[in-house]
């Protein structure tokens, strides 16, 4: 019968043995090949420290992600007030413009016989309470401008956006695109919100008319 060497050892060897036979080996290090060396501890560091500035650096800087929070060092003082309050209506206005440009496009121009344009549109250039109505409560029905007709329905948009979100979006929209008229304040909005708080359907042409009344300020 022949004896497999193997067995025997293992049969022969006590756990202070097997301890021994490995002690070398988790003494030594394996020699370091080219190419496979640690990256420096500092390198580490500084990714860790690249990752936490990033972090803290969205965290004060993003503003919430919010399209109308606009860029936090615009002004600082560095134009006069009137003048850096107009180009923030239009900053937030285009960026507010996100609701409306669906329908009526990127460039304003509507589609044909579906949404009607606001490039050069009365409603859109006319008087601003009228078209902060429209905005707030949507509008319904046949609707003549340049000579075309539409009967579809824009939806409301009072729950949607706040009085400078609506203000900044007309004031955008009425100075875009070849349309030259006054910008429109929050309080503008603000007025007619209240005062057409209890209407819940959207407006139909003809009773935009009551908005439409005397234009007070004649054109310089
Ligand atoms: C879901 C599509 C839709 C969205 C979103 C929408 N509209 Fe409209 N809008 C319409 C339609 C449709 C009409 C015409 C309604 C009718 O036929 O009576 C209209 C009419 C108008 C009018 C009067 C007609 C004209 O062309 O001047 C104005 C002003 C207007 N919208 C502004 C806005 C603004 C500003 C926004 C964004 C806050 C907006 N709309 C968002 C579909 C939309």
């Amino acid at each position: 019968m022949t004896t497999n060497p193997h067995q025997t050892f293992i049969r022969d060897t006590a756990d202070t043995d097997v301890e021994a036979i490995h002690e070398p080996i988790a003494r030594e290090k394996a020699e370091p090949r080219d190419g496979y060396e640690p990256i420096s501890i500092w390198l580490v560091f500084l990714f860790l420290a690249l990752a936490g500035w990033g972090g803290w650096y969205l965290g004060a800087f993003s503003g919430d992600w919010n399209a109308m929070v606009y860029d936090e060092r615009a002004q600082a003082g560095a134009a006069p007030a009137a003048e850096a309050k107009a180009s923030d209506m239009l900053t937030l206005g285009r960026r507010a413009y996100v609701r409306c440009q669906a329908c009526h496009q990127p460039t304003g121009q509507g589609l044909p016989g579906t949404y009607p344009p606001l490039a050069g549109s009365p409603y859109a250039t006319g008087p601003a309470e009228r078209a902060a109505a429209i905005v707030l409560n949507g509008l319904q029905g046949p609707l003549v401008i340049d000579g075309e007709t539409f009967d579809n329905i824009m939806p409301a948009h009072r729950d949607l956006m706040t009085d400078l979100e609506i203000a900044a979006v007309l004031t955008y929209v009425r100075q875009s695109w070849g349309n030259d008229a006054p910008a429109v304040a929050p309080e503008d909005v603000a007025r007619v919100r209240a005062a057409t708080a209890e209407r819940g359907a959207a407006w139909t042409a003809g009773e935009l008319d009551q908005f439409a009344l005397p234009e007070p300020e004649p054109a310089e």
